[in-house]
């Protein structure tokens, strides 16, 4: 059985068993940021099963795509050293929500593992939870499994997502890969070793485990299942390592002719065709290299694949070209990763010409110390070097280590990281850790919503970093309030700036920047003085807030259109919102149209004139998913999140705390200033709003004016004019040639007269100006006509190059040839020519010798000739 049938056997079977089949989910999990990457199939259930989010269905099935590397499970390292590991795999699971439990789960099980695929009952080992008595007397009763083959274990039989949620006992099944492979059954000391292999894990689901620990009963028992896909497709191909399946054969191969690798076994094959499936997924899931978060876990996994192909002498960028092998693959089952091939290609090839430029500088300083190395570890400056000069990410150093029998000096690594950090500090680019600062409890309240003006009691101060009691006139720190309606900065909006004050009293505010929950003003203290425990009125600048309210609302209006019409792939990467203009970065693979762009821009203008109101609603995370809500990645939003909604029919709806107008016609106009490109796949686009938008229209119609005045046009002859003036200066251009030509052809004539005579015959070396190629060639036929008998040696010079040409008249050339003379004086010139005894053509780069080489000439063909100058 193919691996693909397999995976559809199950989804069938499971089907026909009254599940539902529910498609994988992204590796990026939706909504729940405490998981780095999906890496179980429960991951889309977890609040099904916690009673949150009721489904149509109570059974569910699904194959689902699963990435474990980075974060918590990181198999990253083990990748191309063993039979099993993989950044990327298929977990296929059949799910109950409060349906059946225990006995169905595993007569499914039993069900599908004996007769669907038909393994032999005596190769399977099976183990329950120490606790468990039920599993096993259905295991042994129902099924009439021999109670000799089940193992009872304590903590491997409890599975759990993570530190809370939802989890349970489980049983597992386990194949026996005979006894030519080392290794006992489970339980057993030797049950490490690869001879009894888990192929199913059946959980339980009972509880859910709380952030103190306590386990609550689920509303329902439930059942959570997961079956490594590539581990059964190895059983049932008689196989047994992962890497010898059919699918890793194809991308094996597909690596090996790509690379022109003739040994199949080489370790480096295992890790590419492992990593193409994450590094592509990744994408399709949205996810692009980069130096922070998810995208820094795909460029490491990248950088891993890309290495071990120059290992294996890849000379040129040859991962993307893996893309197209794995969607033969893979594009059936997952239509998404045949929809998105050329963006996926694009991203890898991005990544590998980047990585290209300094992968050889660094092996060679790494291979170079470790010839020199003393001991088996690899010294943390050395590895820090590697990773801050040539991007070499530590798991990349430490898997050629490995390969070579070396370790890392960690400890090394981190306190030459921590230096640079210290440096960058005193170089002012790092902020001063105000959390640790300030240790304060609470929060302050926001009440900027609702106004600009407000007061506050001063909670604490700070002047450099560090806790005072009072600020004076003159000073600048830091004043945290327990109310204010400045907008501390977050969520890419800038914060406030304006005045505090209160009796004698005045600060000026430059900034309002966020501490875990509290505003932090900075200011400058223009008068009086200032203490903990006062209380300050508060004021912030009304036209800067009102201008960035307006370009804060226009970016969520263009973030639904950038949606509407380049379409869902289009993710938020990063916003600034000021009071001049906004900018918003996202993911497209391609620049976008100037077509596109005015559609965009047309989208958002419709949606200002319809003047709708903007309406905030306060609600749970879950209710917020529900009605279809945009959230971001890395973004932490607390238990309550404010859900905002925009424009006709909900045409914007997202999560966000900042400032916003009350209707979408308060923005007025938005007006489209710049698109570029920014990183591989992404995209910025720059707009200004309201006053801004129309200064910016108004500065443009000013330029159109100024340009009609200055080629005397107006604006509807304008583009014809420009066009008519342009073609009008090429012919002119035209013109100018010819007329050079001209003038240095007739020049010919004069320049004859600059001859030497040279026994019976005369020699011409000059420097003719301004002549191309041709003209310098016609030149030189004139003079050799005008002079009848002689050498004729012309040069020109144009961009820092010297063109050369040589001429003898045909009583001479058994005497001098042309091509000789050429030979020779373009040598002196610093170039080389040649050519037939009556012409001869060269170049030289040696301008400043030019005078002294001609001049030199008419001795040099006297002594060849044997003559007298
Ligand atoms: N969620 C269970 C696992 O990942 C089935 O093993």
């Amino acid at each position: 059985m193919k691996t693909g049938d397999i995976r559809e056997a199950f989804l069938a079977f499971f089907e026909s068993h009254g599940h539902t089949r529910v498609p994988s989910s992204s590796l990026v999990p939706v909504d729940d940021p405490t998981l780095l990457f999906t890496n179980a199939g429960m991951n889309q259930f977890k609040d099904t099963f916690l009673g949150n989010d009721p489904r149509p269905y109570l059974r569910a099935t699904s194959s689902q795509r699963c990435v474990r590397a980075g974060g918590k499970h990181n198999d990253l390292e083990n990748v191309g050293y063993t039979a099993r590991h993989h950044t990327f795999f298929e977990m296929l699971g059949n799910f109950s929500f409060g349906d059946y439990f225990k006995r169905d789960a595993i007569r499914l099980a039993w069900t599908f593992l004996t007769e669907e695929l038909g393994l032999p009952p005596e190769r399977l080992w099976v183990t329950v939870h120490v606790s468990d008595d039920e599993a096993e007397q259905i295991w042994i009763e129902d099924i009439g499994f021999p109670a000799a083959r089940i193992s009872r274990l304590d903590e491997d039989n409890f599975w759990q997502m993570g530190d809370t949620g939802p989890c349970g006992p489980c049983s597992e099944v386990f194949y026996d890969h005979g006894p030519d492979v080392p290794g006992g059954p489970p339980g057993s000391p030797d049950d490490d070793l690869d001879r009894y292999i888990e192929i199913w894990n059946l959980v339980f689901m009972q509880f859910n485990r709380d952030a103190s620990g306590e386990m609550n009963p689920l509303p329902k028992p439930s059942v959570d299942t997961g079956m490594g896909l590539e581990r059964i497709a190895a059983v049932l191909q008689g196989v047994h390592s992962n890497y010898e399946i059919d699918l890793f054969q194809a991308l094996i191969n597909a690596a090996a002719n790509t690379l022109g690798v003739t040994d199949r076994d080489a370790s480096s094959l295992r890790v590419i065709a492992d990593h193409i499936r994450s590094c592509a997924f990744l994408v399709v899931d949205g996810v692009l290299p980069g130096n922070e978060g998810r995208g820094y876990v795909l460029r490491r996994i990248l950088r891993r694949a890309i290495r071990h192909g120059n290992k294996l002498g890849a000379d040129r960028p040859f991962f993307h070209r893996l893309v197209a092998p794995l969607v033969e693959q893979m594009g059936d089952a997952y239509p998404e990763l045949r929809r998105q091939q050329a963006a996926i290609e694009k991203a890898l090839l991005a990544e590998e010409e980047q990585f290209a430029k300094t992968l050889d500088n660094g092996m060679a300083i790494l291979d170079e110390a470790l010839a020199g190395l003393d001991g088996d570890e690899i010294p943390g400056d050395l590895v820090f070097r590697l990773y801050d000069t040539y991007g070499f990410p530590t798991d990349l150093t430490n898997d050629i280590a490995r390969e070579r029998g070396l370790t890392l000096d960690m400890e090394g690594y981190e306190a030459a990281m921590n230096a640079q950090r210290e440096r960058s500090k005193e170089g002012g680019s790092f902020r001063v850790d105000y959390n640790a600062a300030l240790k304060l409890e609470g929060s302050t309240q926001f009440t900027g919503y609702d106004g600009i003006d407000g007061s506050g009691r001063v909670l604490a101060l700070l002047r450099d970093g560090e806790p005072v009691t009072s600020l004076s006139a003159d000073d600048s720190g830091v004043v945290v309030l327990d109310s204010t309606p400045f907008y501390a900065e977050s969520g890419g909006q800038m914060g406030d700036t304006g005045f505090l004050a209160a009796d004698g009293v005045r600060l000026e505010v430059t900034d309002t920047t966020k501490a875990q929950s509290h505003h932090l003003h900075h200011v400058k203290v223009l008068e009086g003085q200032v203490s903990a425990g006062d209380t300050l009125a508060a004021c912030v600048n009304n036209s800067l807030r009102q201008r960035t309210r307006l370009n804060h609302s226009a970016t969520h209006l263009l973030h639904a259109a950038l949606r509407e019409i380049l379409g869902d792939h289009v993710a938020q990467k990063g916003s600034l919102v000021d009071s001049r203009r906004l900018r918003f970065d996202f993911s497209h693979p391609d620049a976008v149209t100037h077509e596109q762009l005015r559609a965009i821009s047309e989208r958002v203008n419709a949606q200002i004139r319809a003047n709708t109101p903007v309406t905030t609603r306060l609600m749970s995370m879950d209710e917020a998913m529900a009605a279809g809500a945009m959230a971001l990645f890395g973004e932490k939003y607390g238990e309550e999140v404010r859900v905002l909604s925009m424009g006709e029919n909900d045409f914007s709806v997202e999560l966000c705390g900042g400032t916003h107008v009350d209707r979408t016609g308060d923005i007025g106009l938005f007006h489209i200033t710049a698109e570029a490109g920014v990183a591989a796949g992404v995209r910025r686009i720059e707009a200004v709003t309201g006053e801004g938008a129309i200064a910016a229209v108004d500065a443009q119609s000013e330029q159109l004016r100024s340009l009609c005045e200055a080629v005397k046009a107006t604006p509807a002859t304008l583009v014809d004019r420009v066009v008519g003036l342009r073609s009008e200066a090429r012919e002119l251009e035209k013109d100018v040639a010819r007329l050079k030509q001209k003038l240095a052809t007739s020049a010919g004539g004069d320049l004859t007269s600059r001859a030497v005579a040279v026994g019976d015959t005369r020699v011409l070396a000059v420097n003719v100006d301004g002549a191309d190629a041709k003209t310098l060639r016609e030149t030189m036929d004139q003079c050799k006509n005008k002079l009848g008998s002689g050498v004729v040696f012309l040069s020109t010079v144009s961009d820092d190059k010297v063109s050369l040409t040589c001429g003898v008249t045909a009583d001479l050339t058994d005497r001098i040839k042309a091509g000789d003379v050429m030979r020779e004086f373009a040598g002196r010139l610093g170039g080389k020519g040649g050519g037939r005894p009556d012409m001869a053509q060269g170049g030289g780069t040696d301008v400043a010798a030019l005078d002294s080489v001609l001049a030199a000439i008419p001795d040099w063909v006297a002594e060849r000739m044997g003559v007298s100058a």
